[in-house]
Formats: structure tokens, C-alpha cells, sequence
């Protein structure tokens, strides 16, 4: 059972859209069920969230707002990340950069695939003027958080609340300085 570790990583093409939306929404359900409306994880739908990636991970996007694939020796797509420009008004866009969205397939945890992708994210902007980045976790996300926290991001006191009908989450930002 379970997957590979990570063979190697490479952008997001177009075909890879609804790869990475069934791992989007597999993982929400693994990992948000205690604290998401069940009614919503239930409602999301494979084919429209791979609509809106087939938009995000065009050629078009690059390198601007790269999305990255990590694949299992079989080419299985297995994780995704997802990056780009910080969109918080409060931090000055120049020499910073967002993870905006980070997923392994449920199947695939703890085999270093999160970690390949942290690093490719972390390679792309090392060269250019990025020399922090930021990202957002539900403050729920107890093994998200982890995660983030053993690969050096450290939280920095921003909160947003999230309106999910009956759930109103917390999120919370980390960043982390590029090496260098
Ligand atoms: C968080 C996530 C991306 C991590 O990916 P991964 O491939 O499982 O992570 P790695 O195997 O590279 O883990 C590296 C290290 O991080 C820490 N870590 C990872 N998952 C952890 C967990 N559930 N609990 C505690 N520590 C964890 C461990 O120290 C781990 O090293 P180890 O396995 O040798 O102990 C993945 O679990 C995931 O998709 N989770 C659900 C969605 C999510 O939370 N995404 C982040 C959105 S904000």
C-alpha cells in the first residue's frame, strides 16, 4: 500500500490538472475533516477544481506563478506546489514571495515528497530578488503545521478568519528567510 517515494519534480503541464485536483481535494478530506463542514469537503467536485488548475498551471502562468509537480517513478503525479507573489496587503510584495498551496496524496505521506517539493519551491526563487517567503495554514492543522515547523518556518502573528458557512477557521501565516 501506499506510494513511492518521489522520483522527481518538474512543472505543472496542463494534463496534470485534474491529478492535482483529486490530490487537493483527497487531501482536504484526509486532513481537514475535523475542523471543515463536512457538507463542503462531501461538495467538492474533481472536475471543477481541475477547470480552475488548467487555468493556473498553463504556460502563460510561468514563471510568475509556478505550480510543481513531484512524480513517483511511475509518473504518477503524487504532490503538488503551488507559487507566486504574496497577496497580503500588509507585507511589501518586493523580495517576497507566497506558497500558496502545498499537497501530497494522502497515500504518500512521510516519504519526503512534502520536503522535495519545499526545496523545488525554494530553488526556483533562490536566484531572483525573493528572499522570504510566506504561506497560510489553518491553525487546526496540527500536522500541516508540523510539517512547516520542522522545515524552519516559523509563524509570525497574522491571523485571518476563513468563512466556510458553519465554520469560520483560523489561519495563520509563517515565513521563512531563503538561505543566502
Ligand atoms: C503537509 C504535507 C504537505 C507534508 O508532506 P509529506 O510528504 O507527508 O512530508 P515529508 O514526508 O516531506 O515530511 C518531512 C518532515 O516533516 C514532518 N512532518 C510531516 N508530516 C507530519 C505530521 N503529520 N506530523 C508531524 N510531523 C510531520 C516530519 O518531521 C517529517 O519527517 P519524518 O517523516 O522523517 O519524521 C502533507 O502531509 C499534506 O499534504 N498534508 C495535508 C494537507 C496540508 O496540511 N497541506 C499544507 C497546507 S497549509
Amino acid at each position: 500500500m501506499g506510494g513511492a517515494a518521489v522520483a522527481r519534480i518538474r512543472l505543472a503541464e496542463t494534463d496534470d490538472a485534474e491529478a492535482i485536483a483529486a490530490i487537493q481535494i483527497g487531501a482536504w478530506r484526509a486532513a481537514y475533516a475535523g475542523f471543515l463542514p463536512a457538507a463542503f469537503l462531501d461538495s467538492l467536485d474533481v472536475e471543477q477544481r481541475a477547470t480552475q488548475w488548467r487555468g493556473r498551471v498553463g504556460a502563460a502562468m510561468r514563471p510568475e506563478s509556478p505550480t510543481f509537480v513531484a512524480l513517483d517513478d511511475t509518473d504518477a503525479v503524487r504532490g503538488f506546489a503551488h507559487t507566486g507573489p504574496v497577496r497580503d496587503d500588509d507585507l511589501d510584495p518586493t523580495g517576497r514571495a507566497e506558497i500558496y498551496t502545498i499537497y501530497v496524496d494522502p497515500g504518500s505521506w512521510r516519504r519526503g515528497i512534502g520536503s522535495a517539493l519545499l526545496e523545488a519551491v525554494t530553488e526556483h526563487w533562490a536566484g531572483t530578488d525573493v528572499r522570504e517567503l510566506v504561506l497560510w495554514a489553518f491553525e487546526a492543522n496540527a500536522d500541516g503545521r508540523a510539517f512547516y515547523e520542522r522545515m524552519g518556518w516559523q509563524l509570525d502573528g497574522a491571523r485571518q478568519v476563513d468563512d466556510f458557512g458553519t465554520a469560520h477557521p483560523v489561519e495563520v501565516r509563517y515565513r521563512r528567510s531563503l538561505p543566502g
